[in-house]
């Protein structure tokens, strides 16, 4: 998969708040991976991020559920700054498949936000999905604000779920999850009303 390098202008005389986030930016290292491609070592450090981001992580693994199929890893340096699992799946919508991205976990450490890494990596899934045939983006937040200035809204399809907890299938979920489903529409199809059956666990 492709490794991308942010270039933008850097204005090296600046000291502003600006000028320190364009030198940043510049510093950045978009990495898109594979999820068999990543050594233990950066697994390591995924899991150390997703811990300080997400109070209730895992101490010892780098997935809440399951393995996602492929990672947005962010750099600067040897630091990992941000994190953004992609799940790649067919679902069905009022039982017509969809093929969607599901983003998991998006995460930017605490130091470097409110610099639009997290908008950056959700218009870099978005390029990405509109020319591999990907109908929706899908994600479940409680908090909307971000997603919410990126084009993504609530639905309130009834949904069912394969429920996966600490690597054990407990049977299967169903429910509206109105207070946290958000899809972008990015294909010719357009989003149903009906039960989305999720085809898998609840990312
Ligand atoms: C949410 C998060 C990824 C945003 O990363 P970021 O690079 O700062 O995002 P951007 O700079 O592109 O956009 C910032 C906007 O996101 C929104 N935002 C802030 N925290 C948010 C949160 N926890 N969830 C959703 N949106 C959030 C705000 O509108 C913010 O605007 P502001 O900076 O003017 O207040 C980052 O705050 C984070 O890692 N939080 C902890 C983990 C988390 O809650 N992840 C979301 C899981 S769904």
């Amino acid at each position: 998969m492709k490794n991308t390098r942010y270039c933008q202008t850097v204005n090296t005389n600046g000291r502003s708040r600006a000028s320190l986030l364009r030198f940043i930016r510049q510093l950045m290292h978009i990495e898109t991976v594979a999820e068999y491609r990543i050594p233990n070592r950066v697994h390591k450090l995924i899991n150390r991020l997703l811990v300080e981001s997400f109070s209730d992580y895992p101490l010892e693994r780098s997935y809440y559920k399951l393995l996602p199929q492929f990672r947005y890893l962010v750099w600067v340096g040897e630091d990992l700054i941000a994190h953004m699992g992609i799940e790649h799946r067919v679902i069905t919508i009022a039982g017509i498949p969809a093929r969607i991205f599901g983003l998991i976990d998006l995460c930017v450490a605490s130091s470097y936000q409110s610099q639009k890494i997290a908008t950056s990596l959700l218009q870099q899934i978005e390029e990405l999905g509109t020319t591999s045939g990907i109908d929706f983006l899908m994600l479940f937040a409680d908090d909307p604000r971000l997603y919410t200035k990126n084009g993504y809204h609530r639905v309130a399809n009834l949904c069912r779920w394969m429920m996966v907890d600490e690597h054990q299938t407990l049977g299967v979920g169903e429910e509206s999850m109105s207070d946290c489903m958000m899809v972008k529409q990015i294909g010719i199809q357009t989003w149903q009303d009906g039960t989305v059956d999720l085809l898998g666990y609840l990312f």
